[in-house]
C-alpha cells in the first residue's frame, strides 16, 4: 500500500504566518509539520509517498524533504495542485501514482499520538472498500461528523454539521481501495466550491463497503491558531507517532 499526503490549500485560517510559507512546513514543537504525516506512515510500513502540494512556496518542500530518505522513505514523489479546489481534488492527482493499488490519505495537518500500523494492517487484509479512523471530539462541528445507528454502525457523514448527530469526528486518516480514483471523477463542488472527502466517504457508505474503527491516542489537526498552539503541546508532552 502506498501513501499520499495532502499538503495543499491556501491555509488561509493561517494567516499572516501562510502568507510567506506554506502551513505544512509550520513548526510543530521541534519539527516542521509535514514530518508528522510521514512518519505515521513510515511506522504504518508505508515507504512510498507523493506529497500533493501547492501555491506559492511548493518549492520549499523539495529542499526540507530531498528525497526523503533521512525519514525513512525508500521514494518520495510530489504533485502540484492548482487553486485550492478540496481535499478530494487534490486526491485527484495522485492516480498514476497509486498504479491501481491500495492507498492510505493523509492530510497534511493531521498529527496523531500512537501508530496506525493495526489499522493498515486491517485494511490490507480488507478486500475492497474505504476505512475511515474516528475520534471523538469536544468540537464536533470544526470536522466530518459520523452519524451511527444503534450498534455503532456509521450510517451518514456529514460535513461541519451545525447540529452535529454525534461527537466522533471522522479524522483526516483515510484508507481506499483504487476505486476511489473513479469516485472522484463523480464528485460536484460542495456549497464552498471544493470536492468534499465527506461525499467520496458517502459515496462508499452507500455502497456498504465502509469500515471504521477509533483511533487510539490523541488526535489533533493543526490549521488553526488554538489547533496549532495545542499540536506544539501536545507534541512536547508526549510525542507523536509512538510505536505501541
Ligand atoms: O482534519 C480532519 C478534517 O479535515 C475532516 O474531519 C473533514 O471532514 C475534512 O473536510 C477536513 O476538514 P478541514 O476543513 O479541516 O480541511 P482543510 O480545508 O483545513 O484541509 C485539510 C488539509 O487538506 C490541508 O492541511 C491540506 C489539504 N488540502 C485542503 C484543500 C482545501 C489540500 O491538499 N488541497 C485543498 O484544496
Amino acid at each position: 500500500m502506498k501513501g499520499i499526503i495532502l499538503a495543499g490549500g491556501l491555509g488561509t485560517r493561517l494567516r499572516p504566518l501562510t502568507l510567506v510559507t506554506n502551513k505544512h512546513l509550520l513548526p510543530v514543537y521541534d519539527r516542521p509539520m509535514i514530518h508528522y504525516p510521514i512518519e505515521c506512515l513510515v511506522n504504518a510500513g508505508i515507504d512510498e509517498v507523493l506529497v500533493v502540494t501547492g501555491g506559492e512556496h511548493a518549492g520549499d518542500f523539495l529542499k526540507l524533504l530531498k528525497n526523503g530518505h533521512q525519514l525513512g522513505l525508500k521514494y518520495l514523489g510530489y504533485a502540484y495542485q492548482e487553486g485550492e479546489g478540496g481535499i478530494a481534488d487534490a486526491l485527484k492527482l495522485a492516480e498514476e501514482f497509486a498504479d491501481g493499488g491500495k492507498v492510505c490519505v493523509i492530510l497534511g495537518d493531521n498529527i496523531i499520538e500512537r501508530s496506525i500500523y493495526k489499522a493498515a494492517a486491517d485494511f490490507r487484509a480488507q478486500p475492497t472498500g474505504a476505512k475511515l479512523l474516528l475520534k471523538q471530539v469536544h468540537d464536533p462541528q470544526r470536522f466530518g461528523v459520523a452519524e451511527l445507528d444503534g450498534s455503532g454502525n456509521v450510517t451518514g457523514i456529514i460535513e461541519k454539521p451545525k447540529d452535529p448527530p454525534s461527537d466522533l469526528a471522522v479524522t483526516g486518516i483515510y484508507f481506499y481501495d483504487f476505486d476511489v480514483f473513479n469516485i472522484c471523477q463523480t464528485l460536484k463542488p460542495s456549497d464552498r466550491g471544493e470536492l468534499e472527502i465527506t461525499d467520496v466517504n458517502n459515496a462508499y457508505l452507500k455502497r456498504g463497503d465502509l469500515t471504521s474503527e477509533i483511533l487510539e491516542g490523541w488526535w489533533t489537526d493543526a490549521g488553526t491558531f488554538d489547533s496549532l498552539f495545542r499540536a506544539s503541546e501536545l507534541v512536547k508532552d508526549g510525542g507523536a507517532n509512538n510505536k505501541a
